[in-house]
């Protein structure tokens, strides 16, 4: 079996101190195999972007291991960490909050592309290229973010993340925001990036229907534990964790871009 893109093993965060210290993770352990999407679903406050910003490095865990292509994040040098990073991107929920309004969509993909003389002039054909991967148009790269729509806005933020090669993609509640027609308009250009450039993807959302849409496994999270991780058909089909049962009892029938 080939070394997984990501795996975390009994990671434990808890925040606060003393008396109000409250464990937000038990022993959460996955693996994202490469190529592979893992959906990681649950209720508000389960702690699923507890989990993204863990392995993100933006939490730090007391517990557990998250291993990197095998590599331990948690142990390798400041220096060496940045590069490590780099190779994993979070997508996040607001890329509104993310893209400098004063910097063109051109702009901000020649910057992802090149950190330190990411120019526009020198990187336009790649940036056009990752425009076209989710499904903007070429004249978009001189367009500034105010002037698209909220869908629009996260397939920019997804071509961003893109544009640093990375290893693994984390979107976290990347539609949550959006109606439904244009969640089905972003869920299609995952989709297509999943079949054709073999994305490598954990994929976040406390809803059902837009997991089963993306996802090849899902975890289910509740109260900071994994209840049941298995195949989407598996779990989709006859779920075994009575919360899981809860979830899909209460997920509406008609499901995005279904
Ligand atoms: N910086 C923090 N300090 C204290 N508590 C925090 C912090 N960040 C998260 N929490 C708590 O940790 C728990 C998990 O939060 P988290 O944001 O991971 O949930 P979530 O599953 O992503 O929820 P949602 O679906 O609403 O995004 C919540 O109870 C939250 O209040
Ligand atoms: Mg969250």
């Amino acid at each position: 079996m080939p070394e997984p893109v990501l795996r975390v093993e009994n990671l434990d965060v808890s925040f606060g101190h003393g008396s109000g210290r409250r464990r937000v993770l038990h022993e959460v352990t996955f693996d994202v195999p490469a190529g592979r999407t893992l959906g990681l679903v649950g209720e508000s406050g389960s702690g699923k972007s507890t989990v993204a910003k863990a392995i993100v490095g933006l939490v730090r865990p007391h517990g557990g291991r998250i291993l990197i292509d095998g590599e331990d994040s948690t142990l390798v040098r400041k220096g060496a960490l940045q590069t490590l990073r780099r190779r994993i991107q979070l997508i996040p929920q607001d890329p509104y909050a993310s893209l400098n309004p004063r910097m063109t969509v051109g702009e901000a993909i020649a910057e992802a592309i090149d950190p330190r003389r990411g120019r526009l002039r020198e990187h336009r054909p790649r940036v056009e290229e990752l425009l076209a991967k989710v499904a903007l148009d070429p004249t978009a790269a001189d367009r500034y973010p105010a002037a698209f729509s909220g869908g629009q806005r996260q397939r920019i933020a997804i071509a961003r993340a893109l544009a640093v090669e990375p290893e693994l993609i984390i979107a976290d509640e990347v539609t949550s925001a959006l109606d439904c027609s244009v969640q089905a308009e972003v869920l299609g250009v995952l989709d297509g990036l999943r079949r054709d450039m073999g994305l490598t993807m954990l994929f976040i959302s406390h809803d059902l229907a837009v997991v089963r849409h993306v996802s090849d496994e899902v975890a289910v999270m509740s109260q900071g534990r994994i209840v049941e991780h298995r195949t989407r058909d598996a779990l989709f089909g006859a779920p075994e964790h009575p919360y899981t049962q809860l979830l899909l009892a209460s997920v509406p029938k008609v499901g995005p871009a279904a």
